[in-house]
């Protein structure tokens, strides 16, 4: 089963001014394709030749696990995001953040930490486990909740890749920035 790159379900440039078309076809076409073109190469012959992605990311390692990581947390990003977004959870989702941060503003402040603080690349994700008990997980490199049995939820790119072009250093402008684009409906329905 070949890996495919994802579709973004939004033009290039519809996330502007929070993520630029040049970012994103840079990002998406440049970086995520690099990724799914390694994986494709990778496993070609392998255990994991028709392997789903979840499967591969769980019991790989090395450049295998690197680059599959990296397809399944790409594809989680960019489908999470929407011109549109910007709204809240609603639900059960909003219930459990409001019991483990006390408000929205509260997890968003936690999550905007995790993902500042996060030393050189990686992710901070927003997971699940199996009882719906919500945690903050912050990944190195190409790191994923679902190695800890946990469920993705939401997850923000922290390599440079996602926002140097837009936003230089300031990774932390770029984090709360990315709030205005979140579409909490695919968010919820992770959950
Ligand atoms: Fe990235």
């Amino acid at each position: 089963m070949k890996i495919e790159l994802v579709t973004l379900p939004y033009a290039s440039n519809a996330l502007e001014p929070v993520i630029s078309r040049q970012t994103i076809e840079f990002h998406h076409g440049k970086h995520l394709q690099t990724y799914v073109n390694n994986l494709n190469n990778l496993i070609q012959g392998t255990k994991f030749e028709n392997a789903p992605l979840e499967t591969i990311v769980k019991e790989s390692e090395g450049a295998v696990f690197n680059n599959a990581g990296q397809v399944l947390n790409h594809n989680l990003y960019f489908t999470q995001f929407s011109p549109n977004g910007g709204d809240e959870p609603s639900g059960k989702l909003a219930a459990a953040i409001n019991a483990e941060w006390g408000s929205l503003a509260g997890f968003q402040k936690e999550f905007e930490a995790a993902g500042v603080s996060l030393f050189g690349s990686g992710w901070v994700w927003l997971a699940s486990d199996a009882s719906g008990k919500l945690s903050i997980t912050k990944e190195a490199n190409a790191g994923n909740p679902v190695t800890k049995g946990l469920k993705p939820l939401l997850g923000f790119d922290v390599w440079e890749h996602s926002y140097y072009l837009d936003y230089q250093n300031r990774r932390a402008d770029h984090l709360k920035a990315l709030w205005a684009i979140v579409n909490w409906k695919v968010v919820e329905s992770r959950y």
